[in-house]
């Protein structure tokens, strides 16, 4: 285990934990920070932590599982087979998830995908990015059942995917602003504008906390996400069609067109996306739901209603749980095989750090 102590790696510790995971193996901690300090107990004792750059160290593993990053994953993983390992690697970085031999893991939607992979001695599986993961637990069933000429997702993403510091951050600019207007809020008869012009100002001001984002988040948004590239896409943007068609084994002129804007909101830890399906026939409402019901045990079909949906489809109700509810669920204005669907999911648990522990159980079980 190496990158167990950051924000992916704790989440994905306490799910160990919790699916008792660690009495199926015998948990070997890496760190690259604290080498000879004593390591975890969870169940077999503390040992001390091995540096995680030592190669031959981890060379004798059978299965690395890695949450520290895409550097340490381009600095280490090289060194690794170059060695001559042959052990699995575990990944939750991106750094090596388009690599041809590399196998995206999200077993409730590309269990097949994962089987054959292991079969063709397939060494490296990649947890795939959060919002395409979070969106294939939603609605993969329909890929899967071949019914999507193409999709538009439309996101809404929370602070923890640019991660922990930026989290903090949103928190610092949401309590600036209350702060700001707190003399006004305490007054009743205060005037709406006197106190929007006070937060605005603050958004503006030099001195608002946005050293992480770049921009304020709070009580604004932030309408792009990772890189520019060439084509007018951020690369998160990029990341929808590509990853997608990965983790469903799909390439040429299998691959379905999918493209979308992705959004950072003022959200904590849950990626929302508003989806628009172009489906390739006309299928019935009711169809389209036991479908969406019957895909995965975390799938919670939200029936498309205004009490419904404020309660069970929101970053509120969602964070921390591994429920995927999809609801919103409707044919648009544009004709009968376009459907619209919104979804929102924990972006650490299903978007990061599950489908990792799921992949270690599938090695040793
Ligand atoms: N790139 C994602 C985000 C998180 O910024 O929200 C990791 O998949």
């Amino acid at each position: 285990m190496v990158g167990w102590r950051g924000m992916v790696g704790s989440v994905l510790m306490q799910r160990m934990r919790e699916e008792n995971d660690f009495a199926l193996v015998e948990p070997v901690f890496f760190t690259t920070s604290s080498v000879g300090a004593a390591g975890p107990d969870v169940g077999q004792g503390s040992a001390p932590l091995l540096d995680a750059t030592d190669v031959a160290q981890l060379a004798k593993m059978d299965a690395i599982i890695t949450c520290q990053g895409g550097d340490y994953t381009n600095e280490v993983y090289p060194k690794l087979r170059a060695a001559g390992w042959k052990g699995y690697w575990i990944d939750a970085a991106s750094a090596l998830r388009m690599k041809d031999d590399a196998i995206i893991i999200l077993d409730p939607v590309n269990m097949g995908v994962i089987k054959d992979g292991l079969a063709r001695g397939v060494k490296d599986y990649i947890g795939g990015n959060c919002t395409v993961s979070l969106m294939l637990m939603g609605v993969g069933a329909l890929f899967s059942a071949g019914l999507v000429e193409w999709m538009t997702a439309m996101t809404y993403q929370a602070a923890s995917g640019a991660g922990a510091q930026n989290m903090r951050e949103l928190l610092s600019q949401m309590g600036t602003l209350h702060g700001v207007a707190a003399p006004m809020l305490k007054d009743s008869a205060s005037a709406i504008l006197d106190i929007d012009r006070v937060v605005t100002d603050s958004l503006r001001s030099a001195d608002f906390p946005k050293k992480n984002f770049g921009a304020p988040l709070a009580g604004s948004l932030i309408p792009y996400i990772d890189k520019e590239l060439e084509s007018g896409q951020s690369k998160e943007e990029w990341k929808g069609q590509v990853e997608t068609n990965k983790i469903l084994g799909r390439s040429g002129a299998d691959i379905t067109p999918i493209d979308g804007i992705c959004v950072r909101i003022g959200a904590m830890r849950c990626h929302s996306q508003a989806l628009t399906i172009k489906l390739k026939r006309d299928v019935p409402l009711d169809e389209i739901e036991s479908m969406i019901r019957e895909a995965n045990d975390w799938v919670k079909f939200v029936p498309n209603h205004r009490e419904d949906s404020m309660r069970d489809l929101t970053p509120a109700a969602v964070s921390g749980s591994l429920t995927i509810p999809v609801g919103r669920v409707r044919k648009l204005n544009m004709g009968p095989d376009y459907l619209g669907a919104f979804t929102c999911g924990d972006q650490l648990l299903w978007g990061a750090a599950e489908p990792l522990r799921r992949m270690l159980r599938i090695l040793v079980e």
